[in-house]
């Protein structure tokens, strides 16, 4: 029985987060720890009209097997989408996905071999963490500070090691809401630029920012070294399941041969639907809508965070996205934290997970997408209490 699993599968954890979301089943309890855009954005009557028009057109057509490129309107307005942004590609260069996690494993699945060397930042995005694992490379942490990748550790890794790839979320990071400032994005590619490592630009959020000036892409800089993964589950709706890779057409034609062995091609009913919507729609007004809100409330977590919480606690104060980063003082334990927390039915996600190579025991990561302001005032005035509780009980335990 001992190897009926693989090996790849001996050091795969169980997403934390997930059993977390077990714990939110409970209605009383008030959730910043999922990374859930807010339904009330979800455009369903739109959907419900796209998808008539859609089949209307389309009819047993759009329910027939289809390319694994995917739809073509559909690579059409992605890559209208980057050229509107100063990022020319065209429709050969995207390749549709079931969401930017799946072009995750395909990444990993057509360049890494056991042992293969991988930038990954620390704290870093735990699906993607998951997703590569799977393929055992080895990865190579690099600390994520204040305006994005630590540029000293990066060099050294760099030298040292050569990675294949260096997987980066540059926009309003999850967990950390980080994001790379514009000398940052510049010197990590001119390190990049005389390097065979490939740049994986992940961007799922990046139309999200409610604050500061929009940044160049890392194609901006490195063109065909970077490979851009971009997602329609912020924008639209996490239940399509769309998203994309942008890459080279050498590149491209690879991850088609990945993804035919994985699924053939992804839904293409929703392909159209998506795709229809978006020429019947102003996805700027709807995403202006949507930057508004989750403006309105990360401002309050913050102002609540900066009222209440112990002067000792730091944190992120995120541009955009969907997530603040929280720093416990030194020896604080966010694990402690988080049952001292769900007993005042509050829940986060403590952010040991996300760290590489261990560490984090003091971080945590709070969601203020997903609930109304009533709810954010309340959850933050409970953790600020829990985290009160907290310092006063280790202060007891101080040795004298
Ligand atoms: C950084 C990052 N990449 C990728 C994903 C996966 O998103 P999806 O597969 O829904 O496009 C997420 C989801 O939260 C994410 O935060």
């Amino acid at each position: 029985m001992a190897n009926l699993f693989a090996n790849r599968m001996q050091n795969i954890q169980k997403s934390f987060i997930r059993e977390i979301l077990k714990v939110t089943q409970d209605p009383e309890v008030i959730s910043f720890a999922g990374g859930l855009p807010n339904p009330r954005f979800f455009p369903v009557e739109e959907l419900a009209a796209a998808t008539a028009k859609a089949l209307a057109k389309q009819g047993r057509q759009m329910l027939q097997y289809s390319t694994t490129e995917g739809y073509g309107p559909l690579r059409e307005f992605i890559a209208a989408r980057y050229a509107a942004k100063g990022v020319a590609v065209s429709a050969d260069e995207i390749l549709i996905t079931n969401g930017s996690q799946q072009g995750l494993d395909l990444i990993g699945k057509i360049f890494l071999n056991q042992g293969d060397t991988m930038i990954i930042e620390r704290p870093g995005y735990l699906g993607a963490i998951q997703a590569f694992a799977m393929y055992e490379p080895q990865f190579l942490p690099v600390p994520l500070l204040e305006d994005g990748i630590d540029l000293d550790t990066l060099e050294v890794v760099l030298r040292d090691h050569q990675p294949k790839l260096f997987y980066a979320v540059p926009n309003f990071q999850n967990p950390s809401g980080v994001t790379y400032s514009e000398p940052v994005r510049c010197t990590a590619a001119q390190l990049l630029a005389h390097q065979n490592t490939i740049l994986i630009e992940d961007n799922p959020y990046g139309e999200l920012r409610f604050a500061g000036l929009e940044l160049p892409s890392l194609k901006n800089y490195l063109g065909d070294q970077a490979i851009l993964l971009g997602s329609f589950s912020k924008v639209v709706a996490p239940g399509v399941r769309l998203g994309w890779i942008c890459a080279k057409p050498e590149f491209i034609d690879k991850f088609i041969i990945a993804k035919q062995a994985t699924d053939l091609h992804s839904n293409y009913l929703a392909q159209c639907v998506v795709a229809q919507y978006l020429q019947d729609h102003d996805l700027d007004a709807h995403l202006a809508t949507i930057k508004a809100a989750y403006k309105k409330q990360c401002d309050l977590m913050v102002a609540m965070m900066t009222e209440l919480f112990p002067e000792e606690v730091t944190f992120t104060r995120p541009e955009g996205g969907m997530f603040i980063w929280v720093t416990l003082p030194e020896g604080m334990s966010s694990l402690a934290l988080f049952d001292e927390a769900a007993r005042l039915k509050v829940v986060f996600v403590p952010g040991q997970p996300f760290y590489v190579g261990g560490g984090g025991e003091n971080t945590l990561r709070l969601n203020f997408s997903n609930c109304d302001e009533a709810k954010i005032e309340a959850g933050i005035t409970h953790l600020a209490h829990a985290m009160k509780t907290l310092l006063v009980r280790d202060r007891t335990l101080q040795p004298i």
